[in-house]
């Protein structure tokens, strides 16, 4: 599998500048697998509900998922990608996962960040892997990274590749994500964003880059630098991630004592 990522600087609340950026960047790749940024086409800072309202969008019939699974089939790509998702009356955090065959599937953000938990409801779809030809795809949403079991639980449900679309703030992730691919024995790919937004006189976010591809032994494939736009590739063998067996005593799975791990 040809795994990527594209790291971006969103224009806030540029929906069409945005996806025709990220379509550029996706058209000059060759991939199989390409990763998008969380909220990468309206941008992060929300300042009231109704601006929320007025830019996030159903799935899968608005815009930017209809653009998105037009790219994965003309490009025969499949691409997961954060969008501020409208259902009904409730707004989420969401990313999607398209493919050659058009849109596959829906990730609900379960962890919340900061003031993301003044505009969006908790995810509700529980963390999901889907079965590709080209393997099996687990998605996680930026901060969820922070809760070891999200990675896990998508471990443990067969994800060979995790999909994390991110806006990053704090520092800690880039190295964050080698744990959390060392003790699930999974890829990750991790696409994050670039670039400062302040609005409404809130407090500024600075999103740090990096964005990175990182296997199931903790080694670092590909790493972007912490500002402007990148595109990267990588080929990795998603079939290394479903071999659990640490050494001839130690299987990763089959040794855990959930048990004991109970609050
Ligand atoms: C984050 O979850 N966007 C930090």
């Amino acid at each position: 599998m040809r795994a990527g990522f594209i790291q971006t600087n969103p224009v806030f609340g540029n929906v069409e500048h945005n996806v025709d950026r990220a379509s550029a960047l996706i058209a000059s790749m060759d991939a199989d697998l390409i990763v998008l940024p969380e909220l990468f086409s309206t941008g992060y800072q929300f300042i009231s509900e109704d601006e929320v309202r007025g830019l996030a969008e159903e799935i899968p019939g608005g815009f930017t998922t209809q653009r998105l699974a037009g790219l994965s089939s003309a490009h025969k790509v499949y691409i997961v990608a954060g969008i501020a998702e409208r259902a009904g009356d409730k707004f989420y955090n969401s990313a999607v996962l398209t493919g050659p065959e058009g849109f596959i599937g829906l990730y609900r953000k379960t962890h919340l960040f900061f003031e993301e938990k003044l505009w969006f409801t908790p995810g509700d779809t529980g963390f999901k892997v889907w079965e590709t030809p080209i393997g099996n795809i687990g998605i996680m949403v930026c901060f969820d990274w922070f809760f070891p079991e999200s990675a896990r639980t998508l471990a443990l449900r067969g994800a060979d590749v995790i999909a994390h679309p991110s806006n990053l703030v704090l520092p800690y992730c880039p190295d964050g994500m080698v744990t959390r691919c060392l003790e699930n024995r999974v890829f990750a790919i991790t696409a994050n964003r670039t670039g400062i937004e302040q609005r409404g006189g809130r407090r500024p976010f600075k999103f740090i880059g990096m964005s990175e591809i990182v296997s199931p032994k903790g080694e670092v494939l590909f790493r972007a630098s912490d500002r402007g736009e990148e595109a990267g590739v990588v080929e990795i063998d998603p079939v290394l991630a479903r071999n659990k067996q640490l050494n001839s005593f130690n299987h990763l799975f089959d040794d855990r004592r959930p048990d004991l791990y109970k609050p």
